[in-house]
């Protein structure tokens, strides 16, 4: 683990800084575009900031040859060579053609070898681009910046690399001896042109400590700029190579920038209105977000009532207000009304809201927030039978009222279907119980930016098996994570365990089966998968990870056990969270909301005949809201 359990009180933020964070303006890097003495910098800097995947790797400048002692999964991932494979080596193994090459490849850049060479020689910064090869043989333009990195005594104890792989099309033929990637057409041979001057360091440089003459910017600064478009966990990893580099990982604004480009800026902005959040520090958040040594599990016990008392109801959380609307109330009565549970104030209790021009009552329909302080409201199982209505709630506004959006083309009448909302605007509703108990598998996406919404059915060649009860989560800006259920299989019903994404940010989006029981193309999951379920809760982890806790289980299984999956990884597996304290005793039945980000509030759970609202269950992910 990357993370330096010794560091922890310093990098608690415990000296909390009195600065305000500074107010983002999308790009959020103005503590480090910022001159001394105020001012814009004289250069263009965008290009050099772009969040994007890139490789990093430390070298030790102490050993001969600068050993790597640190590559970061972007390297590995790209260039096909494991951590293993290559830490202790110097890292011009790239530029010969597979593992087995002896010798760098004729079509390497000499010019720009020597121009490497010579930084580092002058301890100065290099920044260039050269022809590098994966492991398998196939060739990759590497856009490459060394900064050399000073220890107490002025000496050059490390040098990080950053390196931004892009494609590039060569007719190389095929690797001697290897299963090597198909040679590209002879057409494409120097498609990208492998420029003879990729050199972007200057002779003239100035090589001082401190003062680095292509920017102007102090080696501090541009040692931030590139350590801004790392992960988390890189970070991390960075900060325990040595004293210095452990200073600069300290730089909250720094971590602020890391944990945005990692988490996207609407689950930062979330996080920001966490009470405690700012003492803790975004270091500190990170890492407990990352590593989730600081989850546990609280009662949570609050004032007033739900009443009457109801169950199939459906929350939401609007910043750190829980709202809960409708349900079944006795002899299946559907409701229409609307509490609010204000977790911010010192004693929280729920309050019944009075709102104009209610929707008509109904359970089995879903609550999602969107655009800050808005609830929306789908479908559901009216007095009348099934729905597939819209209503919207401005929760803030001086005299709260329910507004029904007709759109065109809705989807059909539904409820036990799952929603959830993407970029914070767009209400997504897949699956569900149509009339007669059909069973659906559709997706469809509302934008309610637009000034008259209109539904899209979001077609795919391919739908994972029909089902209600599942859910839905969002991960990773764009991707749709849908899980479990009660899903269709023949003329049989099962519940599922199957885990599906979508990327809807793809031209041509689809479904893909990640992980299950026996779906076509399913890889074997490996780990401990969350026996088949429906009706449980999942919540999304700043990152991409989902958190899948009770729903209703076959046979003893204990349905209180937390899992774990992140879909980002290669084969993602099901891992079991094990966290201190107490979980909610009944496990079925459950409703959950996220908020601030790292608190997930678990209401309900059936007791048999009564539901029980004014204890709650609190999965507190950090340990800064208490
Ligand atoms: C931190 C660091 C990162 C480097 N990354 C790369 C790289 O990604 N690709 C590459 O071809 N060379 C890279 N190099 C350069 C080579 O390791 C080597 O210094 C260069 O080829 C010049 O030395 P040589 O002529 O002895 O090979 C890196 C060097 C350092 C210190």
């Amino acid at each position: 683990m990357e993370w330096d359990s010794n560091s922890e009180s310093d990098l608690s933020g415990d000296e909390e800084e009195e600065e305000e964070v500074e107010e983002e303006s999308g790009e959020g890097l103005g503590f480090m575009l910022r001159k001394r003495g105020g001012g814009g910098l004289p250069f263009p800097v965008d290009r050099l900031l772009q969040p994007s995947p890139c490789g990093f790797v430390v070298t030790d400048a102490l050993e001969p040859d600068n050993p790597l002692i640190y590559v970061n999964s972007v390297f590995e991932m790209v260039t096909g060579y494991r951590a293993e494979e290559v830490l202790g080596r110097n890292c011009r193994f790239l530029q010969c053609r597979g593992p087995f090459a002896k010798r760098r490849h004729p079509l390497v850049n000499p010019t720009v070898v020597a121009e490497i060479r010579r930084c580092l020689e002058e301890g100065i910064e290099f920044e260039g681009e050269l022809l590098n090869f994966r492991k398998d043989g196939s060739p990759l333009m590497n856009r490459l910046r060394m900064t050399p990195i000073y220890g107490d005594d002025e000496t050059i104890t490390h040098i990080i690399g950053i390196q931004v792989f892009t494609e590039v099309t060569l007719d190389l033929g095929p690797l001697p001896g290897s299963l090597a990637k198909e040679p590209a057409r002879a057409s494409d041979r120097f498609r990208f042109n492998i420029s003879l001057s990729g050199v972007v360091s200057d002779g003239s440089r100035n090589i001082g400590r401190g003062v680095c003459g292509i920017m102007q910017l102090s080696d501090e600064v541009l040692a931030l700029k590139i350590l801004s478009r790392l992960t988390p966990r890189d970070i991390a990893s960075v900060g325990s190579v040595c004293r210095r580099l452990y200073e600069l990982t300290k730089n909250e604004d720094l971590w602020r920038m890391v944990c945005q480009n990692a988490w996207g800026s609407e689950t930062t902005r979330v996080l920001e209105t966490v009470p405690g959040a700012k003492r803790l520090g975004w270091g500190r958040l990170a890492r407990e977000l990352t590593t989730l040594e600081a989850a546990a599990w609280r009662k949570l016990t609050v004032g007033g009532a739900v009443e009457p008392s109801r169950c199939n109801f459906s929350a939401c959380a609007v910043g750190n207000r829980v709202v809960l609307f409708g349900g079944e109330g006795v002899n299946m009565q559907p409701m229409n009304d609307t509490f609010v549970l204000d977790l911010n104030s010192t004693n929280p209790e729920w309050q019944h809201v009075k709102v104009s021009s209610p929707p008509p009552g109904r359970w089995g329909h879903t609550l999602s927030c969107v655009n800050g302080s808005n609830l929306v409201l789908f479908g559901g199982c009216g007095r009348q039978g099934l729905l597939n209505d819209v209503f919207v709630l401005d929760l803030d506004a001086k005299h709260p009222t329910w507004r029904e959006i007709s759109s065109l083309a809705p989807p059909l009448p539904r409820s036990w279907h799952s929603s959830c909302t993407l970029d914070g605007t767009k209400l997504i509703v897949s699956g569900g119980c149509a009339d007669s108990g059909v069973l659906l598998s559709d997706t469809f996406l509302l934008d309610l930016s637009m000034e008259k919404p209109v539904w899209r059915e979001i077609p795919v060649a391919w739908t994972p098996p029909s089902r209600l009860g599942h859910t839905l989560s969002v991960y990773g800006g764009r991707k749709i994570l849908m899980f479990g259920g009660l899903a269709k299989s023949g003329p049989l019903r099962f519940r599922s365990s199957d885990v599906f994404t979508m990327d809807l940010s793809e031209e041509e989006p689809g479904w893909r089966c990640v992980t299950g029981s026996g779906m076509p193309g399913a890889g074997n999951p490996g780990g401990i998968a969350p026996p088949p379920r429906l009706d449980h809760v999942a919540v999304s982890l700043p990152g991409g990870r989902i958190l899948v806790f009770g729903g209703s289980v076959a046979g003893l299984h204990s349905a209180s056990q937390l899992y774990i999956l992140d879909p980002t990884e290669e084969k993602p597996t099901w891992r079991i969270l094990n966290v201190p304290g107490r979980p909610p005793r009944f496990a079925w039945g459950h409703s959950t909301c996220v908020v601030g980000g790292t608190r997930a509030i678990v209401l309900g759970g059936q007791t048999g005949e009564e539901w029980m609202l004014s204890e709650l269950h609190e999965l507190s992910l950090a340990s800064s809201v208490i």
